[in-house]
Order: C-alpha cells, then structure tokens, then sequence
C-alpha cells in the first residue's frame, strides 16, 4: 500500500482516491505519525502531500527524517516537494512570484516520470505555491521548470525520491493521472491489487473473523446507500445474525420505508424490521417551528425507538454503522478534527448508551468506492443513485411548524420533483433536488377566484461533497413542467419558486 503523509493540503483525499483508481490501496496519515507507527503500516511507498505553510515557516509541519531512510520510492508533491529539497540540503524561499492556477510546464530531462508523454514539449498543470526550490540537493536532477519557477520538478532516481511543484492529482493538469501511474508503476513497480471485489472479499471474511458465533449485529437502515452496503455486506458475512430496523419517523417520503422494504427483502432476504413510529414522533413535532429543535426531537426519538426495538433481539453485541474514509480521515488530521462538525451523520452516543461494539465495514471506503461495491453486490440503481436524504427528513423542508396536511403537500410536490427529474434524465446529473413548503400564503388567481395559498420553493443542485454548492443550471422547460404539474396537481399551491443560490453563502437545506 502507499502512505500519503498530510501536511494539510485541500487535495489530500484526492491523492489518495487517484491512487486507488489504479488498483493501489492508500491511506492518509497525518504527517505528525511516528517512524514506528509508519514502518508498522509496511509501505510500500510514500507521497508528502501539499500543504498551506512555507517550510521556512516557524511552525511549519515537519516529518520524521528517518521517513527518508526507509529506502522507500517517495513523491514529494508541492510543500512535499519543498520540504524534501530543504531537508536534504537544497535552498527552498519564497517565490518573487507566487504562482497559483493554470500554469505552463516544460521538461527539462527525461525520468520514469514522464514516461509515455515523448511526443509533448511540456504540460498545462495546476499550480498553487508560495514557495519555490532555487536550488536542487545534491543529487537530485532537475526535470522540469514553468515560466515563472526554473525547479518546477526534481528526482534522484537512484534514490527513487521525486518531487513535483505541480498537483498531479487534480483534474486540471493535463496528464497527472498518468504522471502518478508512473510513480506507483514505473518508479515503485507496485502491482495492482486494489478492487472492489477484492475489497468485498476480504471485508466478509474479516466480519466473521471479527463476529463470535453466538453474537447479534444490528444496523439501522434508511434506505440510503451508505447503510444498505453495511447490511448487505454484513448479511452475505453473517446471515440471518444481521437484524436490520428501519424506523419510519413520519417524515420520510412519499412511499419511502415501503419501497425500501420491498426492495431490499426481494433482492437480499434481509431480517428486517420496519417500525412504524410516525405517530410517536409527529406528537413530538407539534408545534415546533425551530430547525435545530426538530433536528434534535428527530434525533433523540429515533434513538429511543430504535434501542427499544434493538434490546428485544437477544445477544446483540454490536452495532453496524456507515461510516466512510473522510469521516475518519477527518478525526485524526493533523490540523485536529475539522471545524466543520457533522454530529447529524451518526447515531450519536447511541454505541456507549447500549455498550455495543462498533462494526464499521466501510471505514476504508471513499463515497465513489461505496457505489462500486453497491454496485458489484446488485444493490439496486434506486439506491446507488440515490440523492442524499437528511436524517430529518422532511420536518426541515417544511419550514415552520409541521402539520400533517403541510407534510401532505410537500410529499406530493417533493414526489413530482423526484418524477420529473428521473424522466429529463437530470437526477443522477444534479447532487440533490427537493421540494421546500414555505412558511407563507401568496396571492393567486384559479379561473375566476382569487386564492390565497401555499408557496413551494424548489431547490436543485451541483455539487461534489455537500461543503459547497450551486443551483443547477435546470432547462427551463423542466422547471416549467415541475412547476405546472405542482399547481395543477397539489392542492394548496398557487406558487412556485426556484432557489438561486449557492453554497456558501446559502446552504443547500432551507432549516
Ligand atoms: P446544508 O444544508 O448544510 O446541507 O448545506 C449539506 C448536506 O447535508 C444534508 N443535511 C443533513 N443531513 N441531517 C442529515 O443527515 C441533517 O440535519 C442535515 N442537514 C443537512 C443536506 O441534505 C445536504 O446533503
């Protein structure tokens, strides 16, 4: 496998996921892990990330030198680059000129890394430094400049050790993709190993290593993909001892928990318990008009209901739960657990309330990779494809206070999105759309009467990971079909509106 060492670049995780796009399995590690820790983890190479820092910096992040003396093929990339330079004697400072974007790349001589690019001068790359190598270590070669940088990339091919000013790994630079294959292939000579079959064969193997006998397992499903993975995966490892509940909370959508029953016991024969709760938990609701209020009813209730449900099963000792790569990535970054705290994504608290242990099978997993597994275990598209859906559901779509003829509307506008999305072939191009039910009546006129009605808001849009977003650019005929069949069909609405903004300074939910 190989180690990314992060030294806090925005670009890490997409190291790692270009790597395993070349069947190599990678991890990231913060840049701060111990020598030990490392050679623990058996490389079999290592790429130091970019990072925000100069590395004349006084708290610029550091690395154990003895990283360098494992004989191990390393690619330095960006600060990872600067900070091999300074650290095996060559001259690293500022930049006259910092260079960010688009820049254009020369070569200047020949390395495994360019390998299979003969018939070009040099590359448009993707550039974003402060700092640059005025001169090489002893021993590195220079192999390529930009007009503004003279060391733009340097190796010591005896030593296998590389570094590039440039990021390889992003979209934007032409040939990158084939610049990293080259590292992990040519440079390494590692051999692909890295599949998503492989990765099922191994994760089922592991999970009845890792489960008695005599123990129950229970997994809360939602129907969206991330836990039916964690079912599936589980139950072709363990069988009937997987005991699978979903709690219908009152607040799904329009036919959701039956359709998630239905097609997750014709196609897998899962134990699964569907519960009915959606009278315990709209009690709860009413009346209450305040986001996070819902949020934490919704959350609370939903763990009442589901240990209830999970203590009736004897001998269940463990909890299964959905947690992918980025989340753990996250908690143990060296810059600390992000800011950005996403406590709504868990059952939170709910493993030490019941002293179960955790079974978390897609901790390896990038979300892409998830969907390859999905897709490989004959989990439905309806699933795969599925928008991601709010552990609140539709309480935090219908701003205000929740009734249930206002829910009634929204499921019936929310359903007719989803529909008309499916048949313009635009719901798997857009990241989310939904139907939002606002919090206020409109003038309108239907044939000769004035009404004073509902107003819908429609919110679609782009995104890679839900931390930014736009609206997507919809053709207008779509909207117009969506809006029409809204107000001909959904009584109560005489308005419809489509949301502009973007994430930030909006957010992509409404509450
Ligand atoms: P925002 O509105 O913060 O949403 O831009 C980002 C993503 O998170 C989802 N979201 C939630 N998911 N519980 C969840 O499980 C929540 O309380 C929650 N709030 C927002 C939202 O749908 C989007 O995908």
């Amino acid at each position: 496998k190989v180690i990314i060492l992060d030294f806090g670049s925005q670009y890490t995780q997409l190291i790692a996921r270009r790597i395993r796009e070349s069947g190599i399995y990678s991890e990231i590690h913060p840049c701060t892990v111990s020598l030990e820790d490392l050679k623990a983890m058996q490389p079999s190479a290592l790429v130091l990330s970019g990072g925000p820092s100069s590395v004349a910096g006084e708290e610029s992040p550091q690395v154990d030198q003895g990283v360098f003396q494992l004989g191990l093929p390393i690619l330095g990339i960006c600060y990872g680059m600067q900070l091999m330079a300074h650290l095996f004697g060559g001259q690293v400072e500022p930049a006259r000129n910092r260079e960010y974007g688009r820049a254009s790349f020369e070569f200047v001589s020949d390395c495994p890394l360019w390998e299979g690019l003969g018939d070009k001068d040099g590359l448009t790359v993707w550039m974003s430094h402060g700092d640059t190598v005025l001169t090489p270590p002893p021993g590195f070669e220079v192999l390529g400049r930009t007009s503004s940088v003279e060391i733009a990339a340097v190796g010591d091919s005896q030593q296998k050790i590389y570094g590039l000013q440039f990021h390889p790994e992003v979209a934007h630079t032409e040939e990158g993709y084939r610049i990293l294959h080259n590292f992990l292939f040519k440079v390494a000579g590692l051999v692909p190993d890295w599949s998503m079959t492989s990765f099922i064969q191994d994760c089922i193997q592991e999970i009845r290593e890792m489960i008695p006998d005599d123990e129950q397992v229970v997994c809360g499903l939602s129907g969206g993909i991330d836990s039916t993975v964690v079912a599936v995966l589980l139950h072709k490892a363990i069988g009937k001892r997987l005991h699978c509940i979903l709690v219908d909370n009152g607040v799904l959508r329009h036919n959701e928990a039956l359709e998630v029953v239905e097609s997750l016991t014709k196609h897998f024969d899962l134990n699964l318990k569907h519960v009915e709760a959606q009278d315990l938990f709209l009690s709860r609701l009413h009346g209450v008009k305040d986001p996070e209020e819902k949020r934490k009813i919704i959350g609370h209730t939903f763990i009442e209901v589901f240990e209830k449900e999970a203590k009736s099963i004897p001998d269940v000792k463990w909890l299964a739960q959905g947690t992918l790569y980025p989340d753990v990535i996250e908690s143990v970054s060296f810059k600390g657990p992000s800011a950005v705290i996403k406590s709504h994504h868990n059952v939170g608290g709910l493993p030490e309330k019941m002293d179960l242990k955790l079974v978390e099978p897609l901790r390896e997993l990038f979300k892409d990779e998830v969907r390859k597994v999905a897709v490989e275990l004959g989990i439905p598209d309806t699933i795969v494809w599925r928008h991601p859906f709010p552990g609140p559901g539709l309480a935090i779509r219908v701003i205000g206070t929740i009734t249930p003829e206002r829910l009634e509307i929204l499921r019936k506008s929310d359903r007719i999105v989803q529909n008309e999305l499916f048949a313009s072939n635009w719901y798997t191009r857009v990241w989310q759309g939904f139907a939002v039910l606002l919090p206020l009546k409109t003038v309108g006129v239907m044939g000769d009467e004035r009404t004073y009605e509902h107003v819908v808001a429609l919110r679609i849009v782009d995104s890679i990971d839900a931390m930014t977003a736009d609206w997507s650019r919809i053709p207008p005929e779509i909207l117009a079909r969506i809006s029409n069949r809204i107000i001909n069909e959904v009584q109560g609405v005489n308005r419809v509106v489509f949301d502009i903004s973007s994430k930030p300074p909006s957010t992509i939910e409404w509450e």
